[in-house]
């Protein structure tokens, strides 16, 4: 299968044993002894894109747009998504990476990377953006797949490592799903080496460049929601600046009180004839925050549906979710309900 258009890398001025590994200009051999105009170089980028597409097999072209085109939707996602970076919001990507932090047999990496969640979580999403683009457009394309693959195996150790069976994470498939793109791309290369001439540069700025344009677009498509999440998780939370919870007297017998844990990651407290208890609210498969459902008495997870039963240790109900949610410590002290 030849993966390869005709490749003409002297246009490029690249050495053939450099240029060929990372991206290759493909198209008719022409006189560019005058360095050529913007737009004709534009139009050199066109061709160049469009025939990558026209070279490669069905099979592959089907598993580029569609890898090209899901990581763009992840980085938009997360980008529309007013509470990703915000921190007390249900899906706030400190959240997830401290359920990781618990559930990842590289935890100890995650827990490193909650201190410097927002930055951890904007850089995830413009790398998506930019690994999608890179993809459809044929910029440094081997390099894209093994960071789409890099990233695939992060989120596969982060969130999914636990599912049984294996086969219910899409991590672990998109996984094999980049390996294989790589592979196909780097058999097709006489070299891995990064082409870091002043084109590639500038391809490679450029799709950066995109990359972070677009991740602002869908922070204005994100509306005000982050602001009114932020202050709503103040004004919930207002308790929680000591040990302190709730007073006693604020929380009848059969009611429910959402503060924030300790590690400032959100929680439920429960109480009833017997005293109080409370769970972390972070879900146990990817870290959504879960709420607690009156109509049903269980805790619901919003992001995949598992349910949890408060009234039996947290134990998983249904749903993906691989264990029971961790519980807080918490223990009625005079007229108050505090952290132990
Ligand atoms: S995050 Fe998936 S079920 Fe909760």
């Amino acid at each position: 299968m030849a993966e390869q258009p005709a490749v003409n890398r002297q246009v490029l001025g690249s050495n053939p044993s450099q240029g060929a590994a990372l991206y290759f200009h493909a198209g008719p051999i022409r006189n560019y002894s005058g360095q050529g105009s913007s737009i004709l170089i534009m139009s050199r980028r066109i061709q160049s894109v469009t025939q990558s597409w026209q070279s490669q097999s069905l099979a592959t072209r089907v598993i580029r747009a569609w890898l090209g085109v899901t990581w763009i939707y992840a980085g938009w996602d997360k980008a529309t998504d007013s509470g990703f970076l915000t921190r007390g919001s249900a899906t706030f990507i400190g959240t997830q990476l401290s359920a990781y932090s618990v559930n990842s047999p590289i935890g100890f990496l995650f827990n490193k990377a909650i201190e410097h969640a927002t930055l951890v979580g904007a850089f995830v999403m413009v790398a998506e953006f930019a690994i999608g683009i890179a993809t459809l457009l044929w910029v440094s394309p081997t390099l894209a797949a093994f960071g789409g693959f890099a990233m695939s195996i992060g989120l596969w150790l982060a969130s999914s490592w636990h599912v049984n069976p294996y086969f219910l994470a899409s991590d672990s498939a998109y996984a094999v799903l980049w390996l294989a793109y790589f592979l196909t791309l780097y058999s097709n290369r006489s070299s891995a080496k990064i082409n870091l001439d002043r084109r590639g540069v500038l391809r490679i700025s450029a799709v950066a460049a995109t990359a972070v344009i677009a991740a602002g677009i869908g922070k204005l498509f994100s509306g005000n929601t982050s602001k009114e999440n932020s202050s709503k998780s103040k004004s919930t939370n207002s308790s929680s600046t000591s040990n302190n919870i709730i007073k006693l007297a604020d929380i009848k017998e059969g009611a429910t009180h959402t503060f924030q844990a300790a590690n400032g990651a959100p929680a439920v407290l429960f109480r009833t004839k017997l005293g109080v208890y409370a769970y972390s609210a972070i879900c146990t498969h990817e870290g959504c925050t879960v709420n607690y459902s009156a109509r049903s008495g269980y805790l619901e997870c919003p992001c995949h549906g598992a349910v949890f039963d408060p009234a039996d240790g947290a134990k998983v109900l249904s749903g993906p979710a691989p264990t029971p949610l961790d519980s807080v410590k918490v223990a009625i002290n005079g007229e108050w309900v505090t952290l132990v």
